[in-house]
């Protein structure tokens, strides 16, 4: 079967990730093309947006921070050039983030964290709980201090997916409304994919940038299968009243009871509460209990969301990966890449991905700052049984 459409460079995925490699790849001069029955769709249909590099920071990740930093520099420059491109406003805000604590315990934690960042040279300062409430009045009373982390800003996903199919369109990029559904190889190298309808779309390099689905391409041989995983997190949203005047000036988050909550207020009057972090397989189900535990722990922390119309649940599935770090660039199999497993940090990683990705499609290898990120430092695939 010859292909009815080739090209330099095939994009398997339409979300962020997989829109920004292919705009940056057409930018180079490369003929490029996506494959995706419903570009600009994926995880950043459901994720708040938070650039969180130093409130999401974790032990152990060090190596993404390095990621995570580098692609936080980019971002003035890149959603200014983006919305100068396409006229699309990407609701980029510049707010800063107030972590906080609620009891002892949650102030221990946050403790921590402010000395695992500033062992790591990050800026972050804290707060009385007296002096977070002066930032945020509509704080509960009760919460104990705070970090205040002026650096970790916000921006609106669906605008940026929105900004990206256009950036796309304006560079060149031909989009194929199809599931891919198995990889073309021809000896020991990719050469395209064939679509659900038989369709074969050839290409020079083709770079998997699939999300949480990355794994599930047929005829990927195992030693280079994405070990990606689904990682179910339910959002609700909620609209602040213009006449209530400012209801948050910046991001809130916390750890209550051991579970991540934030709240990420937009210009446009809606706030976004996050988000549920579950091992279900594919399951995309919004629970009265998952909606239930964000409500209940937002709640805590600013009592007066009670007060503001709920527009919106829906859950959506990260790209976990073994190490929480996205897998980037040349596999070892010949004309295939891999732009996935951006886990918790797709938006915020969005930036560096794709000049990452256009340095290795023109290249053939990766940058210094994203060599950490190799696929090769995982062997073959170990993927836990999924439900079809
Ligand atoms: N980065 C926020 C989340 O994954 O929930």
């Amino acid at each position: 079967m010859s292909p009815t459409h080739t090209s330099d460079v095939l994009v398997v995925g339409g979300g962020i990730i997989g829109l920004v490699t292919a705009w940056r790849a057409a930018q180079r001069g490369l003929a490029t093309a996506v494959v995706d029955p419903e570009p600009g769709g994926g995880a950043a249909r459901v994720a708040a947006g938070m650039l969180a590099a130093v409130t999401e920071l974790h032990y152990g990740e060090q190596t993404l921070l390095g990621l995570n930093l580098a692609s936080a520099r980019r971002y003035p420059d890149f959603a200014a050039e983006l919305t100068e491109l396409t006229g699309h406003d990407l609701g980029y805000r510049r707010c800063g983030t107030l972590a906080v604590a609620l009891d002892a315990d949650d102030r221990a934690h946050l403790r921590e964290l402010h000395a695992l960042q500033q062992r790591s040279g990050l800026d972050s300062q804290w707060l009385s709980g007296r002096e977070c409430r002066r930032l945020e009045p509509m704080l509960a009373p009760g919460v104990r201090g705070g970090l205040r982390v002026d650096g970790d800003h916000q921006i609106d996903p669906r605008r940026l997916a929105a900004a990206l199919v256009t950036a796309c369109e304006r560079a060149g990029v031909v989009v194929h409304r199809a599931w891919a559904e198995r990889l073309a190889l021809a000896g020991d190298r990719a050469t395209g994919v064939v679509t659900a309808d038989g369709t074969e779309l050839g290409a020079g390099q083709v770079v998997l940038a699939g999300g949480s689905l990355s794994g599930r391409l047929a005829d990927v041989p195992p030693d280079v299968l994405p070990p990606v995983r689904p990682v179910k997190g339910q959002v609700v949203r909620l609209t602040m009243p213009a006449r209530l005047g400012p209801f948050l000036n910046r991001t809130v988050r916390a750890v209550v009871r051991g579970s991540h909550v934030y709240l990420v207020p937009r210009e446009s009057g809606e706030l976004v509460i996050g988000a549920t972090s579950e091992e279900m397989g594919w399951d995309t189900t919004v629970t009265a209990g998952g909606v239930y535990e964000l409500l209940r722990d937002a709640h805590e922390l600013v009592p007066g969301i009670t007060e503001l119309p709920l527009t919106e649940t829906r859950a959506g599935l990260r790209p976990g990966s073994p190490d929480n770090a996205p897998l980037l660039g040349p596999t070892g199999l010949e004309g295939l890449l891999l732009a996935t497993g951006h886990y918790r940090n797709g938006v915020l990683l969005t930036p560096v991905t794709g000049d990452v990705m256009a340095h290795a499609l023109t290249t053939g290898e990766l940058p210094e700052e994203a060599r950490p990120f190799t696929p090769r430092r995982f062997g073959a695939a170990v993927l836990t049984e999924q439900p079809a």
